[in-house]
């Protein structure tokens, strides 16, 4: 195997951290990770690099995910089969199924990264989950040495999470997403549970929204409130938006009445984060060159030349202010390197 040696990663990650990779290889085909050398090096899969904190520079193996096409794998009286390989751009393959009239992924729109990192957090915007529509994830495990394909019964997508987030799985490079094939059902309904994409249709006057409407609505909010990592680096939320009991969100909401609450099917709540930093007062502030953004506080942005350090002295005062405000802890959605 021929490995690039010290390779800069600050181009490969949307915060635009510094870092380089002892070696770095790129991976176009799934047969690549075979290679028994891999097996036992110090590895980290890279896609988009767009849930990323670069902590400096790592003494080990970067794989970088780009594994092409995209294509219909089979149909029956119910549903579309679709597979992509893990490097093909998420948003790209989004708006490919739906120009095939293959709608269902729509709410996905504009989400950064790769198809391959989908599952992992299990990407979720405006009312749908990935894994919702997911058929088969096919992966290389590094451990086994064998490729598998995990049906979406045994991925345990939850909230932000996968079994491949999991400690053994993923964290340590075991797995290694090579394609994943989606179900997309014939019968479709428009999904407008969120309140900003049902506003955002009514101003737009559309009452029954195609496929394509509803992604334009949701390409035209999030353009409106997130910053576009080009023009200012960061990694979408910051942190998770917390769960908690019932009892507690009561409890808060007594205090705090305007304190947005989302009901669980489980029975817990979930509470906006972006709400509690606002209102502990990050709402476009920063501490250095890292700060909460001024149009969406959950979203952490590089304001120009940080490096980790500097993002993980801004995520801990913004967890502390509000651990002391509320009493709610806030956990870091991107992975760290
Ligand atoms: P990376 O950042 O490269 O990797 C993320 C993790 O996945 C790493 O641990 C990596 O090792 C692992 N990984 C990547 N590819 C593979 C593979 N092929 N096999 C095994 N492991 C792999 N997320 C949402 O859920 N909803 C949103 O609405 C959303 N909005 C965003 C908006 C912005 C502006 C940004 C910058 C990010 C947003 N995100 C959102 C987060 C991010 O886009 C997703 O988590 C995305 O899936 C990350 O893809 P990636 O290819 O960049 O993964
Ligand atoms: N809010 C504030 N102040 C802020 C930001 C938000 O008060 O600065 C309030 C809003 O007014 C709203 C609530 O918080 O009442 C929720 O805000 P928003 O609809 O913007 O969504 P979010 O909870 O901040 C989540 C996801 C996003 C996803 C959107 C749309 C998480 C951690 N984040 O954001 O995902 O795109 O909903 O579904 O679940 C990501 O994971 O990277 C990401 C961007």
């Amino acid at each position: 195997m021929l490995f690039e040696p010290n390779v800069d990663l600050a181009p490969f990650n949307t915060l635009a951290l510094p870092g380089r990779a002892a070696r770095y290889l790129a991976i176009s085909t799934a047969n690549q990770l075979a290679d028994g050398e891999l097996a036992t090096a110090r590895r980290f899969i890279l896609g988009g690099g767009s849930n990323l904190v670069l902590s400096g520079d790592f003494d080990g193996l970067v794989l970088h995910m780009a594994i092409p096409g995209k294509r219909l794998v089979g149909e029956d009286a119910e549903a579309w089969y679709i597979e992509a390989g893990a490097g093909e751009n998420w948003h790209d393959f989004v708006q490919w199924t739906l120009a095939q009239g293959w709608p269902g992924l729509e709410n996905l729109s504009l989400i950064p990264g790769t198809v391959g990192a989908a599952p992992i957090q299990n990407i979720g915007a405006y009312g749908l989950e990935v894994g919702e529509l997911l058929h088969t994830v096919s992966a290389w495990d590094f451990e086994k040495r064998a490729f598998f394909a995990f049906d979406r019964s045994i991925c345990r997508f939850a909230y932000r999470d996968s079994l491949f987030k999991q400690e053994g799985w993923h964290l340590n490079g075991r797995i290694a997403i090579t394609a994943v094939v989606f179900r997309l059902p014939k019968v479709w309904q428009p999904r407008l549970r969120y309140a900003e994409l049902a506003q955002e249709l009514a101003a737009r006057q559309i009452a029954t929204p195609s496929a394509r409407e509803v992604a334009n609505a949701i390409i035209a909010i999030r353009q409106r409130k997130l910053p576009d990592p080009a023009v200012t680096p960061n990694a979408g939320s910051f942190f998770h938006n917390p769960v908690v009991d019932a009892a507690r969100a009561a409890e808060l909401a007594t205090s705090h009445p305007t304190l947005p609450r989302y009901p669980q099917p489980d029975g817990r709540v979930k509470l906006a984060a972006g709400w509690l930093i606002e209102q502990a007062g990050w709402k476009g502030k920063a501490l250095g060159p890292v700060g909460m953004y001024e149009k969406q506080a959950l979203v952490l942005v590089n304001r120009g030349g940080a490096n980790g350090a500097d993002v993980k002295r801004t995520m801990a005062a913004v967890q502390h202010d509000v651990r002391a405000k509320f009493g709610v802890n806030l956990t870091p959605e991107p992975i760290f390197l």
